[in-house]
């Protein structure tokens, strides 16, 4: 049985970033959507018992093409937005401290350059997918984009989202419209860099 996260804060709680009906669509609607259909798929399938990450990073294992595809979307869904919902506050925005903040520096030269690079990829994500900020055991850090539910754990190069950016119109239209630059803009202002820097080190602890 898969479960979404509890939100560690109200609909209102990101405002005016990130407004509070956008915020209940999102989670009570997408969300809820995506995690019932990974476990009515995942039942099917008989891989219910499985890790959300070992089952995203072994899609091939699931044989029918329907139930696998249905995984692939639902259960992406699923563990993406766990992710994102987990990496934001009322509290956040800013700039990591510590090990995070180093290795952001040594990867991308600064943390403008990153938040440059990486809101780019996000913006130019053509269609439905997000933005990511992966690592590996190793620490490395990459940015990436992927279309619809798919995630960096699909591709099966040992790189784990820490962080990701929701740019599926859902995640936005109704504040921002057309105008995905400013709501990814925004979305920065609320990230919660206390999670995203205990995701890299849970990765790194493995
Ligand atoms: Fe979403």
């Amino acid at each position: 049985m898969f479960n979404q996260i509890q939100l560690p804060y109200a609909y209102d709680a990101l405002e005016p970033h990130i407004d509070a009906l956008t915020m209940e669509t999102h989670y009570s609607k997408h969300h809820a959507a995506y995690t019932k259909n990974l476990n009515d798929a995942a039942q099917k399938a008989g891989v219910a018992d499985k890790e959300i990450t070992f089952l995203l990073s072994s899609l091939d294992n699931i044989s029918d093409e329907a139930l696998r595809k249905a995984i692939r979307n639902n259960g992406g869904g699923f563990y993406n937005h766990n992710l994102y919902f987990s990496t934001m506050s009322p509290d956040g925005g800013g700039q990591p401290v510590g090990l995070l903040k180093d290795e952001l520096e040594k990867s991308f030269g600064s943390f403008p350059d990153f938040q440059n690079q990486l809101s780019g990829l996000a913006a130019g994500q053509f269609g439905s997918g997000w933005g990511w900020l992966s690592t590996n055991r190793d620490g490395k850090l990459i940015l990436s984009a992927s279309a619809n539910q798919d995630n960096p754990l699909m591709e099966g190069n040992g790189f784990v989202p820490i962080l990701g950016i929701d740019v599926w119109e859902h995640a936005y239209y109704l504040k921002y419209k057309n105008l995905r630059a400013d709501y990814i803009k925004a979305f920065f202002n609320v990230i919660d860099w206390k999670a995203v820097a205990s995701n890299y080190e849970s990765v790194m602890k493995g």
